[in-house]
């Protein structure tokens, strides 16, 4: 008699109609897990998924889907490229805030809570030190960004349950495909670098700390399945670059020799009025180190840039199944 066959993993992911929910769900679904994306929209493109709708802030029949369910990952967040009016700042801190809280209410009002849940936080919890390369252990930053990472963090520690393994992942500048829900700034990136605009800024030594989407997947995956992972984790490849050294490596994957440079001003006033987005996110920056990853021996697959764009720009399929810890069913 064959052995009873294992239960497919069903793993919830709020906020995942999103450029990483979609890109960490179609990873998931290759390894044949079940997948279910909860956000407020059905998810722009199709895949082997189900979709649950919320409204990221109260409770509802959405609840069942965390009951019994493996795993929660939850990257639910208002986008920070854009111009920050007083709305918008609410906005981004709200969506982050309240979602984390509901999920934590719903987490109480059912049977059978996931016993995992891997948080989406960010890089830009440390500010925007120009030089100091932060690690797990660095002190936040001060600003708008660092405010909400910190109150972001501050609602999960409430929100979690006795006996659930919590993973918090302070995520740096994400670079991958546009699976049909977008892929993050990388896409504004692209563009200017492609007319000649993607120079150095502001003097170009400002941090930028990225990773590519498949080490992301992967270390989502591996918070998931690892029982030893647990609390605060910077997810960001372990060699950052300054911008200048960033944009350079960018024009040299698409072969574009040209790439104006920009001073201050000249981002301040492209951003509001041509970009619509927040000069900031490119005038400062930050480098930080994937320190507990490292120490824990994770090995990222993609390490250095060049090899990460050379990746994104050859028309290749999206990587999948390199070393993976939940394993196909
Ligand atoms: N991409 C990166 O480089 C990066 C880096 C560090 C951290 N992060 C964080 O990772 C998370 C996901 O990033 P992403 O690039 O996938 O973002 P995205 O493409 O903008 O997706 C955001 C997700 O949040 C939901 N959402 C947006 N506004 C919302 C609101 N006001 N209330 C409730 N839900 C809302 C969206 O679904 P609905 O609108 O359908 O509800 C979507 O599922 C975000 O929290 C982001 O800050 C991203």
């Amino acid at each position: 008699m064959n052995p009873p066959r294992e239960r497919s993993k069903r793993i919830v992911i709020a906020g995942g109609s999103g450029f990483l929910g979609i890109s960490f769900a179609d990873h998931l679904a290759e390894l044949g897990k079940s997948v279910v994306i909860l956000s407020r929209h059905c998810p722009k493109v199709h895949g082997q998924w189900d979709h649950v709708e919320w409204d990221a802030r109260s409770l509802g029949d959405w609840v069942g889907a965390l009951d019994g369910a493996d795993a929660v990952v939850n990257f639910t967040g208002r986008s920070v490229d854009c111009i920050k009016t007083p709305d918008h700042r609410d906005e981004i801190l709200r969506s982050r805030v309240e979602a984390t809280r509901i999920l934590g209410k719903a987490m109480r009002s059912i049977a059978s809570p996931p016993p995992v849940w891997v948080q989406m936080s960010t890089a830009h919890i440390y500010g925007d030190p120009p030089s100091v390369v932060c690690t797990e252990d660095s002190p936040s930053g001060i600003g708008l960004a660092p405010e909400i990472g910190i109150a972001w963090e501050r609602e999960f520690d409430s929100a979690i349950i006795a006996g659930q393994r919590g993973v918090v992942l302070r995520t740096s500048f994400v670079i991958g495909r546009d699976r049909g829900a977008g892929k993050g700034a990388m896409g504004k990136l692209g563009i200017l670098a492609r007319l000649g605009l993607g120079g150095t800024v502001a003097g170009g030594s400002q941090g930028m700390s990225w990773i590519h989407e498949h080490d992301m997947n992967r270390i989502v995956e591996r918070a998931i399945s690892e029982p030893s992972m647990e609390g605060v984790y910077i997810a960001s490849a372990p060699n950052p670059e300054s911008q200048e050294a960033f944009m350079r490596k960018l024009r040299r994957s698409i072969r574009m020799p040209i790439g104006l440079p920009a001073s201050e001003w000249m981002v301040r006033l492209g951003a509001r009025f041509l970009l619509r987005t927040d000069p900031e996110l490119a005038i400062y920056g930050r480098y930080v180190r994937p320190q507990r990853l490292l120490d824990e021996g994770f090995r990222f697959r993609f390490a250095e840039l060049g090899d990460a764009l050379e990746e994104l720009r050859c028309d290749q399929p999206p990587l999948h199944g390199y070393g993976t810890l939940l394993g196909a069913n």
